[in-house]
């Protein structure tokens, strides 16, 4: 995964920075959809323009960070053919990639440290999916559900 979409609230985003400075550094090309000052706004908003560019190909896959992460994690979920995991660890992190193949990724800045973030954004971007029967099972169901798949 090489092109990562990114967006958050005011809450998160200079834990948004940091990624966004780490994940440059690293190689990778960031598609920042803000927000990129403390002045409040909807996450909604924010994990939109993100899971957007995640579901129509502009991105690999998509990181969203609010407060607790769990705000813009419903968000994005409720964007068809998302699967946005919120990993407060890295066990989160590997998980939710090896079974739920998530294509996005949402922290909490108010409730995860920033170095737990980091290793949760390397640990999420360098985890393949399992490739399980069961797990793809459940994949296309989510899928179906959500209308993405018929
Ligand atoms: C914003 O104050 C806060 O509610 C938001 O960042 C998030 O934590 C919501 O889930």
């Amino acid at each position: 995964m090489k092109k990562i979409a990114i967006a958050n609230d005011h809450a998160a985003t200079e834990m948004k920075k940091e990624i966004v400075k780490m994940l440059e550094a690293e190689g990778y090309e960031v598609l920042n959809f803000g927000t990129d000052t403390n002045d409040s706004v909807d996450y909604p908003d924010y994990a939109k323009k993100a899971a957007d560019a995640v579901v129509n190909g502009d991105a690999d896959c998509g990181i969203v960070i609010c407060g607790t992460g769990i705000g813009i994690s419903i968000a994005a979920n409720k964007v068809p053919g998302i699967r946005c995991g919120l990993c407060k660890d890295v066990t989160d992190a590997r998980l939710t990639r090896e079974h739920n193949d998530a294509n996005m990724l949402a922290m909490g800045a108010r409730t995860t440290g920033m170095e737990t973030a980091k290793d949760i954004v390397h640990t999420y971007l360098t985890t393949p999916f399992s490739q399980g029967a069961n797990h793809i099972r459940r994949i296309e169901k989510l899928g179906k559900l959500d209308g993405s798949i018929q």
